[in-house]
């Protein structure tokens, strides 16, 4: 099964097309909306409260893991809880370490303003970043529908989960399965270096697609290619 973690705050409709592309190569895709996004109830408190709640709906074995940037956060956490579960992990434009005490900072900001002013406060001020600056019409489009159907709790706990997150160096030092990486070298949230470090401490592929943050969205030939030739490799 290919489990496919959305990132923040967008939904699952963020991987249809790559999801497309899966089930024609006859694979078994799991793309869960986080609690709060894309009409899912509740909130997620905790990235590691959510991770033991998505391993109850998880075979026991075989899981291929792929997470874009919050996704890679929700990733890691399933990787230091039950590696053994884990056949394969795909990590996007995501980092292992913690937020710096400003970025934490920004998170908890984020958090109270979008409970008091609605979700639009979350899409002004991550749109350019997520997209970057000269982002195709439809591309912004289809970015600003998924954010706009993330509840403002939703939003605001997840941020809080984010600024939360332990440090995730020692679970993925110790994982020995294998893994590839993609980062964006345009990609001004999560700096492609941050990406690459996680190729290095896991032994994994590294691939730079020439994109902003949503490589996935912006470059979707590349990330779609880059997985499924991956997984080609996995599978043998
Ligand atoms: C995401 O794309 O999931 C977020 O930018 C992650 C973050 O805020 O660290």
């Amino acid at each position: 099964m290919i489990l496919l973690l959305h990132a923040f705050p967008l939904n699952s409709q963020m991987y249809s097309l790559l999801q497309q592309e899966l089930y024609d190569a006859g694979e078994e895709v799991f793309a869960p909306n986080f609690p709060g996004f894309g009409g899912q109830q509740g909130t997620l408190d905790s990235l590691e409260g959510h991770a033991q709640q998505l391993l109850k709906a998880l075979p026991q074995e075989g899981v291929v893991g792929l997470g874009l940037s919050m996704g890679g956060y929700v990733l890691m956490r399933l990787l230091a809880l039950a590696p053994e579960r884990f056949s394969a992990a795909i990590f996007a434009n995501t980092r292992m370490g913690q937020d710096t005490q400003e970025g934490r900072q920004k998170r908890l900001t984020m958090a109270q303003k979008v409970l008091e002013e609605g979700t639009q406060v979350a899409l002004d001020a991550m749109l350019p970043g997520l997209v970057g600056e000269d982002a195709p019409e439809d591309i912004q489009d289809s970015v600003k529908t998924m954010i706009l159907q993330a509840s403002p709790e939703g939003v605001a706990a997840a941020q809080r989960a984010m600024a939360d997150r332990p440090d995730s160096h020692e679970a993925l030092s110790r994982l020995n399965i294998p893994v590839l990486v993609i980062g964006g070298s345009e990609d001004t949230l999560i700096p492609e270096e941050a990406a690459r470090e996680i190729a290095e401490v896991t032994g994994g592929k590294y691939v730079e697609l020439k994109t902003a943050h949503l490589s996935n969205l912006l470059d979707p030939d590349g990330f779609n290619a880059a997985v499924l030739e991956f997984l080609e490799d996995v599978r043998g």
